[in-house]
């Protein structure tokens, strides 16, 4: 980027750790759901990864679905404002739903979600994050399932991305920046 500064990745959360928490998480909803059809919403771009880990492990039948909301404008600071840009396409109507997103922040964007599909009147709906920043919470949200919590950290990799770059990362790695 030229902005005059240096990005570093800094490795907060290695492989074998992702798969650890992936594997705990889905224990936990394979627990609580029994073989109870759920519908997993996916928050694109950035639970592209984690939502394909999670439901290998899974034994209920699922549906998956994906929406799209965008909140970031470029750059590390939210605007605030939510916008859905890609809508689910499945009928949730009675049906068990679990949102699953990548982090939750000030909680606007799975609050959003979770209130627009609630309309739809679902048997139930829940909401499973990969990482939980509690401390940067602007509105009222609870994760039924975390992953984990973390620092008020700028987190890259495992789908999660900087103005879209390092998607692909297997690992999670925090940014810090140095004046070049
Ligand atoms: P919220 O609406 O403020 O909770 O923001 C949640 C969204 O912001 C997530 O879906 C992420 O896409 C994005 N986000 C929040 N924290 C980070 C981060 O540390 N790195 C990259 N994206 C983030
Ligand atoms: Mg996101």
């Amino acid at each position: 980027m030229k902005d005059g500064k240096e990005y570093h990745l800094n490795l907060l959360i290695s492989r074998e750790q992702i798969a650890s928490i992936v594997k705990g998480l889905a224990d936990q909803i394979s627990r609580d759901y029994g073989q109870r059809e759920l519908v997993l919403v996916c928050i694109l771009k950035g639970a592209f990864m984690f939502l394909s880990d999670l439901v290998r492990h899974l034994q209920a039948p699922v549906q998956i679905d994906f929406a799209r909301l965008a909140s970031y404008g470029a750059g590390m600071k939210s605007t605030g404002l939510i916008e859905i840009t890609k809508d689910i396409e499945v009928s949730v109507e009675g049906k068990d739903v679990l949102i699953v997103e990548d982090i939750i922040d000030s909680g606007r964007t799975v609050r959003f979600l979770k209130e627009r599909l609630a309309l739809s009147k679902p048997r139930s709906i829940k909401v499973c994050a990969l990482l939980d920043k509690k401390a940067r919470r602007d509105v009222e949200m609870e994760a039924d399932y975390i992953g984990k919590e973390v620092d008020d950290l700028f987190v890259v990799g495992y789908g999660i991305d900087f103005n879209e770059a390092y998607r692909n990362l297997p690992e999670i790695y925090y940014v810090t920046t140095t004046d070049r």
